[in-house]
């Protein structure tokens, strides 16, 4: 009798034990292994970018934030290409060829992605590109393509809307002449980014829309950095003493280029400069007056949506349900006009 019942308990248990390796076998199969920890490759066309530095900093607590909540661990590989898109694809291609499971990808030259997506369909690495868009036919190749970033209409329509602000409330302290139109430069990104040309036109066209008697001086493409828009304002201000009223950037180490000229030279006539971005650097000169506005974009929320996203892919799930995206693919990140008080 004791046998029979050893016997039947050892049959019990080789059932649930095979019972047990077929579920798991299964979900394998159907790609659902669990997993404790993800790597994900960061790609980053230029560390020392003002406006990057901060988001890779937001995407490494982004990441502990993640691994807090859910307890699986966030394994981050930070790669900084020195803007150079061959160098960028081999980073690329080394995690992949390293299994990373997901990789986020701030490409060098916006046009060139495709080298890149092929790489990681045929190894079927998911990629979340951010920042600087590639073209849609590009993002169109594979389903396990996204973008997160900041909407360069929205941020100039606001750019602009804080001069029209300031010069509805009082005319003069934009038009500082008083002779019935403003005087302003450009300071423009690089060409080839999506950013720079939309951001250009609507915060120019709100500014007409809003009433805004404009007269272009000049401007100048200064690829987003504080020393070659110095160089340009030194330059512009040398050539039209007396004349500039207002200075548009496209973004704020731009502005804050702009700012660095006037005080160089000791200008004191209370010329009006503006930015994108809302860095660190950006606010302060803004509560310091240096600054009449600034768009700034939510730093962590864009962070958080990279990792939500890249970790899902990782996950083997579907990012939709995770976070709200538009036409599937696209995750727009918001943004708020900053003014001097
Ligand atoms: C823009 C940002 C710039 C610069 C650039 C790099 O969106 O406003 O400051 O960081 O991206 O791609």
């Amino acid at each position: 009798m004791k046998k029979k019942i050893w016997l039947l308990c050892a049959a019990l248990l080789a059932g649930l034990a095979a019972v047990w390796i077929w579920i798991g076998k299964g979900r394998e199969e159907s790609g659902e292994k669990e997993k404790h920890a993800i790597r994900l490759g960061i790609l980053l066309y230029r560390g020392d970018d003002t406006f990057i530095s901060n988001v890779r900093q937001a995407l490494e607590e982004q990441a502990k934030a993640y691994e807090q909540e859910t307890g699986i661990k966030v394994v981050l590989n930070i790669e900084d290409a020195k803007e150079n898109q061959n160098t960028q694809n081999s980073q690329a291609e080394r995690m992949i060829s390293l299994g990373y499971d997901a990789l986020c990808v701030n490409l060098v030259d916006r046009s060139m992605a495709s080298v890149m997506i092929d790489k990681a369909m045929v190894a079927d690495v998911p990629i979340v590109f951010f920042n600087r868009e590639p073209v849609e036919e590009d993002l169109n190749l594979w389903e396990k393509l996204y973008y997160v970033g900041v909407s360069a209409k929205e941020s100039a329509v606001l750019q602009g809307e804080i001069v029209v602000e300031a010069y509805r409330k009082n005319p003069l302290s934009i038009d500082l002449n008083g002779d019935g139109k403003v005087n302003y430069v450009l300071l423009e990104g690089e060409t080839s980014h999506q950013d720079s040309l939309i951001r250009t036109e609507w915060s120019v066209q709100t500014l007409m829309d809003g009433g805004v008697p404009l007269e272009k001086l000049t401007g100048g493409i200064a690829n987003w950095e504080r020393s070659q828009a110095s160089a340009f304002m030194e330059q512009w201000l040398e050539e039209f003493p007396g004349q500039i009223e207002l200075v548009i950037s496209n973004n704020d180490d731009m502005a804050l280029g702009a700012v660095d000229a006037v005080q160089r030279l000791q200008i004191t006539d209370p010329i009006h400069i503006v930015g994108i971005d809302g860095t660190p650097q950006g606010i302060s000169a803004l509560e310091r007056g240096s600054l009449l506005g600034t768009v700034q974009c939510d730093r962590t929320e864009y962070a958080e949506a990279i990792i939500t996203i890249a970790a899902a892919l990782a996950l083997g799930e579907e990012p939709k349900e995770k976070i709200g995206l538009e036409d599937k693919i696209y995750y727009w990140v918001g943004q708020k006009a900053m003014f001097c008080k």
